[in-house]
């Protein structure tokens, strides 16, 4: 039998799956690492961990397989970050992440070289802090000896491929979010990368998701227990390959996906790149040769779990139970859940969150009902922005917070789109494996397998279509907010 690996490089740890050609799990494994945060804002990982961490899920994952081969290797991972390699393939430093904020100056220098809309014509964004471009020049700035040291950057899964492989590597998905990609050309911005000082020679090579980047080198192999030269698959970022995994492509024009993890995403599949004129969504390549809007509020299940640390006594399931009980709009109280800042679609690193229209009458029941109304809320807004340039048939919700019931009805009601729970989601481990399916020759192309690795899908509950009514209200004080912290 056949069977492919999907990796996934998450921000807390790597993931790896192992699949049959139906898509059914052979194998799993994890292996954590820490996150550093030197300084406020500044977010890193040390490419080393990851490389342990790569080593112990190759292993656990063989280890699990009694029967089948190996036939291909799937890469997926956070967008974003900068592994700096000198020309021995080291890294030079840590690599900084995608929710690393302490390049404010080099976004703000990016876009007095090259004018916003003209930013966003050809590389489908604006500059945003924790692209990898505003990164390199970081570097440069701050570092200008270790920048003249830097022979590559790379993202950091496709680091995972280098070591693996010993290619310089990468694929569209992942390299529309540098900041450095002209998106309809697909290919690095020569004009813009000079304006900037900056040489394309600095980026790896780009190509297709599904193509072959290299073969397992031989001390990999025998590290991982497989053999030598298995074809490694450049794969996805980790929103295009999770989009993979749950068959959200091209291949099915107007269902999205919403995942309601730490942050919140919203996922829509385009045939042609359009992007938002004012940036505040996203657009950067899919992993199915075309395009995807991408939403995201920052702090979704993230503002839960929040508040549920501020009432250590309760579970999550009582605080639940009594956010049912709750009336809808919570007595006119509002969360606004911009704990961590916010991407969508105000771009505004330094917003803050904040409960509004609290009175004598509140209890801990309004609080978290305000909670998930107000994140439920955020992504309705996200999506208006979302739905002049592409409108959902329907949804297919994903991550930790999908299970709650009252959370489903209240996004239903608020996005007037039909919602799905998936079962059987594995992330973008398995859209890695996905990949790794047609790129290790299992399907011939991405609509074979993906039709052959289909999950079920189940309608959520019924949604509370009065939750829409809330919109004005949190968009009003919304407003109220953003000015202040905008003037500030
Ligand atoms: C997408 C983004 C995150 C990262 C981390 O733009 O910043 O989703 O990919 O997982």
């Amino acid at each position: 039998m056949k069977v492919v690996l999907g990796l996934d490089l998450g921000t807390s740890g790597l993931k790896g799956v192992a699949l049959d050609p139906k898509g059914q799990k052979l194998a799993e494994a994890r292996a954590p690492y820490p996150l550093h945060v030197p300084r406020p804002g500044w977010t890193e990982q040390d490419p080393h961990d990851w490389a342990r961490a790569l080593r112990e899920v190759l292993q656990a994952l063989t280890v699990q397989l009694s029967q089948g081969e190996v036939v291909a290797i799937g890469l997926s991972g956070q967008m974003h970050g900068a592994v700096f390699l000198d020309r021995e393939g080291q890294p030079l430093l840590p690599a900084p992440l995608w929710n690393d904020q302490r390049t404010a100056e080099e976004v703000r220098w990016i876009e007095e070289v090259v004018p916003r809309p003209e930013l966003i014509r050809r590389t489908g964004n604006p500059a945003i802090t924790g692209f990898q471009l505003p990164k390199i020049l970081w570097l440069r700035r701050q570092h200008p000896d270790l920048f003249r040291r830097v022979y590559k950057v790379l993202l950091p899964k496709d680091y995972l491929g280098y070591l693996l492989t010993g290619s310089l590597a990468t694929e569209y998905s992942d390299a529309s979010g540098v900041a450095a990609m002209a998106i309809r050309e697909k290919a690095w911005d020569e004009d813009l990368l000079g304006a900037l000082g900056l040489s394309s020679a600095l980026f790896p090579e780009l190509g297709e998701s599904h193509r072959v980047v290299g073969g397992l080198r031989p001390e990999w192999a025998s590290v991982a227990g497989l053999k030598a030269g298995t074809p490694v698959v450049a794969g996805a970022g980790d929103n295009a390959a999770a989009a993979i995994g749950l068959g959200v492509s091209r291949y099915r024009q107007g269902v999205g996906s919403l995942s309601l993890g730490t942050s919140g995403v919203i996922f829509l599949p385009l045939e042609e790149p359009m992007a938002d004129p004012e940036g505040r969504i996203h657009l950067f390549c899919h992993a199915d040769g075309a395009y995807h809007l991408l939403g995201v509020t920052l702090s979704a299940a993230g503002s839960l779990e929040w508040l549920r640390g501020i009432f250590p006594e309760a579970s999550l399931e009582t605080l639940l139970k009594e956010a049912e009980r709750a009336p809808l709009g919570a007595l006119g109280l509002y969360f606004l859940p911009f704990l961590a800042g916010e991407r969508s679609p105000y771009l505004e690193p330094r917003l803050r969150g904040a409960f509004l229209g609290l009175s004598l009458a509140h209890e801990r029941s309004h609080l978290v009902r305000a909670v998930l109304e107000g994140v439920a809320l955020s992504l309705g807004v996200v999506y208006e922005a979302m739905r002049s340039l592409a409108q959902a048939e329907g949804f297919l919700v994903t991550g930790g917070g999908s299970a709650s019931d009252l959370w489903l009805s209240l996004l239903g009601g608020i996005l007037q789109v039909p919602l799905y729970r998936v079962v059987g989601e594995e992330g973008a481990a398995r859209g890695a494996a996905i990949l790794a399916m047609v790129g290790g020759g299992v399907y011939q192309d991405l609509e074979a397998a993906l039709k052959a690795t289909r999950l079920a899908e189940v309608a959520a509950p019924q949604a509370i279509p009065e939750a829409r009514e809330l919109l004005s209200g949190y968009e009003a004080w919304v407003a109220l907010f953003l000015e202040r912290y905008r003037r500030a």
